[in-house]
Formats: C-alpha cells, sequence, structure tokens
C-alpha cells in the first residue's frame, strides 16, 4: 500500500502522452526524456505499450535497462499476448510493473469488445492472476470505470485484488467525471471494497472537460494515493492532467489534502515541461500553469507595482521553485511608472521624477504601437530622447 502520506507519481507521457496525435518519439527520444523522469524523481514511468509494435517492445525495454530507482511499467491488454510482451519489455527493470486494462462499463462492453459483464470479471480473473504469477507488481485498470455501474466496478476490484493486482486504477478514461463525484467515488469503492486498504489506489484522469487536474487532486482528497499524469498534460484527445499542476497544487496548498505531497524534485520541472516540448514537437500555451512563459510573468502597472512592494502580491509560488530564474516583469502598454523605473535602473539608469515622466510618455506612444518593448528600445528611449522607428 505504501506510505498514506506520500502520493506516487506514475508518469506516463511515454505512453498516454505519446497517444497525441503527432507526439511519436523514436527509442533514443524516450531514453532522454526517461532520464529527465528520473532526475524529477516520478516513482513510476510508463514507458510505452509494449504489443502495439516492435519498437515500443525495445523502446520499453531499452528504458527498464537504462533507469534504476523508478519503477517501469508496460501496458497491457487483458490478454496473454500483450502480458508475455509486457514481461519480456520490463523484466529487467529494478522494479518492474505489468500494468493490465479491461473496460468495466456497459458502453465498452457491449459495443467494443463484445464481451458480458461475467465474462468480463473472469477474464480479470485469469489475466491478473497470470501477470501475478510473472511480476511482483500487478496494475489493474478499469477502463472507462466513471461511466461503469457502481455495484459491478465493486465486484471487479474485489476481484483483481484476489487474483494479485498490488495497484488498482481507476480512470475517467473520457473526462466525464466532476470533482465531488470523483471524490466520493474513491471513498466508496474504499468502504466497499474488501482488501481495498492493502493496495495502492490510482487515479487517471483526462481532460475532456478541462476538469482532470480538479478530478485527481479530489481523488487525493478521497483516499488515492498514487496519479497518473503526463508532462504539460500531454494525451489523447484534450489530454492527461499535468503533473506539473498536481504536484504544485499540493504544495501551495498542503492544509487542503491532510498534508500528503510526491517526491518529485520540482525545480526540475520547467526543464522536463521544455524537453518535452522540444522533443514531441507539441508546444506548451504561453499561459499554461507552472511551466507557460506567462506563468510569472506580470504586465499591468498594478500587478508590477505590487510585485515590486512584496512578490507575494501577485505569486502563490516563486518561480525558481519550478524551474525558471526569475519573475518577469514585462513592459506593455498596461505597465506603469515603476516597473519601467525598476527596468531602467536594472539596465544601469537612475532617473529623476522629471526624467522619469517624460520617458513615460514615449514608452506608452510606443508601447501602444508595440506588442513588446525590448531592452535596446528602453535604451534607445532614454539616450536619444525619442521613439525607436
Ligand atoms: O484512460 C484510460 O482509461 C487509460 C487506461 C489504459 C489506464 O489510459
Ligand atoms: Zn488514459
Amino acid at each position: 500500500m505504501g506510505d498514506p502520506a506520500v502520493v506516487k507519481i506514475f508518469d506516463t507521457t511515454l505512453r498516454d502522452g505519446e497517444q497525441s496525435p503527432g507526439a511519436t518519439l523514436t527509442t533514443s527520444q524516450k531514453l532522454q526524456v526517461a532520464a529527465q523522469l528520473e532526475r524529477l524523481q516520478v516513482d513510476i514511468i510508463e514507458a510505452g505499450f509494449p504489443a502495439a509494435s516492435p519498437g515500443d517492445l525495445a523502446a520499453v525495454k531499452a528504458i527498464a535497462q537504462q533507469v534504476h530507482g523508478v519503477a517501469v511499467a508496460g501496458l497491457a491488454r487483458a490478454h496473454r499476448n500483450d502480458i508475455d510482451a509486457v514481461w519480456e519489455a520490463v523484466r529487467t527493470a529494478d522494479l518492474p510493473v505489468i500494468h493490465i486494462f479491461l473496460a468495466t462499463s456497459d458502453i465498452h462492453l457491449q459495443h467494443k469488445l463484445h464481451l458480458s459483464r461475467e465474462d468480463a470479471l473472469q477474464r480479470v480473473r485469469d489475466m491478473v492472476s497470470y501477470a501475478r504469477s510473472l511480476c511482483p507488481m500487478v496494475e489493474f485498470s478499469a477502463e472507462d470505470a466513471t461511466r461503469s455501474d457502481r455495484d459491478y466496478l465493486c465486484r471487479v476490484l474485489e476481484c483483481a485484488i484476489q487474483a494479485g493486482a498490488t495497484t488498482i486504477n481507476v480512470p475517467d478514461t473520457v473526462g466525464y467525471t466532476f470533482p465531488h463525484e470523483y471524490e466520493s467515488l474513491f471513498r466508496m469503492l474504499r468502504e466497499r471494497v474488501p482488501g481495498m486498504d492493502q493496495v495502492t489506489l490510482s487515479a487517471h484522469c483526462h481532460d475532456d472537460l478541462g476538469m482532470a487536474t480538479a478530478n485527481t487532486l479530489a481523488a487525493i482528497r478521497g483516499g488515492a494515493r498514487q496519479v497518473e499524469v503526463t508532462i504539460n498534460g500531454l494525451g489523447e484527445r484534450a489530454g492527461n492532467t499535468p503533473l506539473e499542476e498536481v504536484v504544485m497544487a499540493l504544495r501551495t496548498r498542503p492544509d487542503m489534502f491532510a498534508h500528503v505531497d510526491t517526491r518529485i524534485n520540482a525545480q526540475e520541472l520547467l526543464a522536463t515541461s521544455q524537453m518535452v516540448s522540444q522533443l514531441t514537437g507539441i508546444i506548451v500555451q504561453p499561459n499554461k500553469a507552472i511551466v507557460g512563459s506567462n506563468a510569472f510573468a506580470h504586465e499591468s502597472g498594478i500587478h508590477q507595482d505590487g510585485m515590486l512592494k512584496h512578490r507575494m502580491t501577485y505569486e502563490i509560488m516563486t518561480p525558481q521553485s519550478v524551474g525558471w530564474t526569475d519573475t518577469n516583469l514585462v513592459l506593455g502598454k498596461h505597465s506603469g511608472r515603476h516597473g519601467l523605473d525598476a527596468r531602467l535602473r536594472h539596465l544601469g539608469h537612475q532617473l529623476t521624477a522629471e526624467q522619469l515622466q517624460s520617458a513615460y510618455s514615449r514608452f506608452i506612444s510606443l508601447a501602444d504601437q508595440k506588442k513588446a518593448i525590448t531592452d535596446a528600445d528602453l535604451i534607445y528611449i532614454i539616450e536619444s530622447g525619442e521613439e525607436t522607428p
């Protein structure tokens, strides 16, 4: 079950994240990301889906051999061949994990799998116990759990635990749930499913309604002690829960989570985000929490004035704590005299009140015509007493 004060980070950037259209990585790129995830101190790296292709199997195998002190998981459908492929790929890892999934919602059972509830139950029993005969750590995921019948879900999860699953994952596969609902689902499962206190209970959310982070945090409040996340929220459709958001929410508001925390080295968050963005070619939106280029940028005069007086007026964490060098006071048409003065002093120009007023007028008229005012623009304004053309 693990330490109840620790939330394990199961990073699935290299599996669910790689399922983002266009995010495909080569083996050597996957190895680079895995080494960075090791520096970030994630607990589990889901390295791929070995049955999907020989290339994916080779990549998972290479990661299992390269990383140390981190568990390495591979995904399998509830089929022997998939499980064998995962085992072949992860068996050399320090801490190998076989991750099996089977859908439990009627929508999936009837229309996708053409399987009765009883047959699915039997398949879970057989495949989890087969995987457990190979590997000491087996995770079972009830795909589409949040749209599954509650009583049936309880039966399936009980059966997976009896068959030897060491982690039970309750995915919100299609990003359908709401925070209060997901939290009570976790509470209900902990109350009703025998053996749940002996395994790690895990949350896995998608962002179809923009609630993946809120839902993941709600699951932690409901008792989840593993969260499945990706760097920058990469993943199928609207993506998965972004790792960086969950980690910093727990660090910023420990009072909301009875002080549970992850083992993540948060100062590596920005470097990891930038590496994943560069290798996948998927850009990070500027206003993305924690790792977007505007996450610690302030443009308006009121905000810059507040920041210059006390950083906590408009920042709830320091930029350095997540890997940025500093706050960015951006000069633009909403900036005020204090922001301009601070930047000019930084550039070595200490102006009198009168000089500052005149520089500010020239600055504002230039800012009305340009999106960003550079240091070169400011020096020109000061030295020439005129705007740049
Ligand atoms: O979203 C999902 O249900 C999954 C499972 C395979 C865990 O990615
Ligand atoms: Zn998923």
